[in-house]
């Protein structure tokens, strides 16, 4: 076999055997097959496809590129994931939730690239929390205390960690049988039993409308069945930032205020039906409005907020910050953004606001740039919301003043406004099962 007529099959639009995908994965893992070869049939694969048999094989291949976690010892762990958005702190919100249900929450986490945030990068603007753990102290604070939220020490599916990477770097990001192979590789390396997914659909994710979230959602979750890891996807909407924040420590203030019941309606949609579907998955209640109930229940008694700062702090992070969260420190500059127009918001640029973030120094555009916990932006007006002349559209936190005002001028740019009253937003979008 070689890699040549790999290529040249699947460039002239042939379905892949599970030999030929097997040798491509090993190759190029062990750095057989190079750089510019992958970028080929990668290519060739995101303008031809792949059909459900050749996406699957492709899965497995990856998952088992590297080591394969088992947390069968945990019980029944229901493993989360986002396909990626704009100020996504679902995960810091949602985890200690379900801890304090006493669903296992052993959950692995990723940096943030490009446009759209990581939970680990978050977790570290607590100072002291230690991201890096062992998996056997991983395994036992959960054995300890139900909860440990850490990243991705473990050489878990090495081949799509290359793969992902070179996509980044050559336009190949957007293509459902990578993203579904990507994402699942992952997830059945890390070793839960179930997985409740949440894609989100709009200008800030990869998948744009509803039609393509659920073909990626039907082939993930086809995939999962395979797999023998039961797969539930929760579509939420990414055509405005999710919450008020984006930015490491800025969205684990708005995490800890969620956990204290003071949550954006977004956010209080996202967690309900995400977490509902993942009590479900673990077996602890079929009914899904009894399960928000239980949420909502474990949110106004303060277990889950307790949990979180159980969390922090087995974690080596300083607890104090999460109970006075004015401790975090600001960024130099905080500038509000104004409206010079009025109107209806009708569209913003998410994806846009995600590199203005990332601009800010909030995420990194190569894999290897420094974060900076402090800045970001608060936003104070989305879709739906009037606006006048002289109002508030949010804030940049900045660190340096020039870059600052570009991002005020660049988030401005960011909203579309009409004369025309505009509908809020709808938060989920659908349940794919
Ligand atoms: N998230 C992933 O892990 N992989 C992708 O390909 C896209 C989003």
């Amino acid at each position: 076999m070689n890699i040549l007529e790999i290529i040249a099959k699947k460039r002239d639009g042939e379905k892949l055997s599970k030999e030929e995908i097997d040798f491509f994965v090993k190759n190029y893992t062990n750095g057989v097959v190079t750089d510019y070869q992958a970028a080929a049939l990668v290519m060739a694969i995101y303008i031809q496809g792949m059909d459900y048999e050749e996406t699957t094989n492709l899965t497995l291949a990856m998952a088992k590129s590297g080591e394969v976690l088992d947390l069968s010892e945990l019980g029944m762990v229901v493993d989360k994931h986002s396909t990626g958005g704009i100020g996504d702190k679902i995960t810091l919100i949602l985890m200690p939730i379900i801890a304090a249900i006493g669903i296992p929450a052993a959950k692995m986490s990723g940096r943030g690239l490009g446009f759209t945030g990581g939970t680990i990068d978050k977790l570290e603007s607590i100072p002291g929390y230690n991201t890096s753990i062992s998996i056997e102290k991983f395994i036992n604070n959960v054995k300890n205390i139900g909860i440990s939220l850490m990243g991705q020490t473990l050489n878990l599916a090495p081949a799509d960690k290359k793969l992902y990477a070179l996509r980044d770097t050559i336009s190949c990001v957007e293509s459902i049988p990578l993203i579904a192979s990507s994402i699942m590789s992952k997830k059945i390396a890390a070793g839960a039993e179930k997985i409740c997914l949440e894609v989100t659909v709009g200008s800030g994710a990869f998948m744009k409308n509803v039609e393509d979230a659920t073909k990626l959602s039907e082939t993930m979750i086809g995939i999962g069945k395979l797999a023998n890891k039961e797969t539930i996807c929760v579509l939420t909407n990414m055509n405005e930032p999710i919450g008020y924040s984006i930015g490491n420590s800025l969205e684990v203030i708005e995490a800890v205020e969620a956990l204290k019941g003071n949550m954006k309606d977004d956010v209080k949609a996202i967690i309900l039906e995400l977490g509902s579907y993942m009590i479900k998955l673990a077996g602890k209640g079929e009914n899904i409005e009894e399960n928000k109930k239980l949420i909502l229940e474990k949110i106004n008694n303060g277990e889950a907020l307790a949990k979180f700062k159980e969390l922090v702090q087995n974690q080596g992070g300083d607890v104090s910050y999460i109970e006075d969260t004015s401790k975090f420190e600001h960024a130099k500059y905080i500038i509000p953004v104004v409206s010079n127009k009025s109107g209806y918001v009708k569209t913003m640029n998410n994806e846009k606001i995600g590199y203005i973030s990332c601009n800010l120094g909030a995420g990194r555009m190569k894999k290897d740039d420094e974060i900076n916990n402090k800045v970001g932006i608060i936003i104070e007006k989305k879709i739906g919301d009037k606006i006048e002349v002289g109002d508030i559209l949010g804030y940049i936190y900045a660190d340096d003043e020039n870059i600052g005002n570009k991002a005020v001028t660049d988030l401005i740019e960011c909203y579309e406004l009409s004369n025309e009253f505009v509908e809020k937003q709808k938060h989920i979008l659908g349940i794919i099962k």
